[in-house]
């Protein structure tokens, strides 16, 4: 046993104290916060059976009404299931975007879509596409090796 001043002892207790304080906070704040939802992501899946869940079974464009779709995309190391998609000249498209592995972005640069994809929740975003063009989505949240490789294309045809 190092033998130490009297003072030291007391340090020592404090330090280690707050440090066991400083852990207790952390903990009950990834308790509160962890598996919350970021906004506008209410609707969850199951990750592990999200290929077997609606609307993720079938991923894909689906017409929902005159110039009007929804979007579904699976995204997943390294890639979107679809990875493009077509839609006439002024759409407006429904996002719904969730990820069967880790967390994965969804960002289509020249529009104001960017969205988190977040295994076992489903993000959602409406764009309307008036200009017709190639647009680009892309994964902007780092996910591993292969992350500059996913991404995929809008075709806005006139
Ligand atoms: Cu997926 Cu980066």
């Amino acid at each position: 046993m190092i033998h130490m001043p009297k003072y030291e002892k007391i340090w020592m207790a404090v330090g280690t104290g707050s440090l066991i304080l400083f852990l207790i906070v952390l903990g009950i704040m990834a308790g509160t916060m962890g598996l919350n939802p970021p906004d506008g992501m209410e609707t969850t899946v199951e990750p592990e059976n999200v290929e077997a869940s609606a609307p993720f079974d079938q991923p894909g464009l689906k017409q929902i009404g005159p110039n009007e779709y929804e979007a579904v995309i699976l995204s997943y190391i390294f890639g979107y299931k679809p990875n493009q998609i077509t839609v006439p000249e002024g759409s407006t498209v429904h996002f719904k975007i969730t990820s069967k592995d880790v967390v994965h972005g969804f960002f289509v640069p020249g529009t104001t879509t960017n969205l988190m994809a977040v295994p076992g929740h489903v993000a959602e975003y409406t764009q309307t596409f008036d200009e017709a063009g190639e647009y680009l989505f892309v994964c902007h949240e780092y996910c591993g090796s292969g992350h500059h490789l996913m991404y995929g294309n809008i075709i806005v045809e006139e």
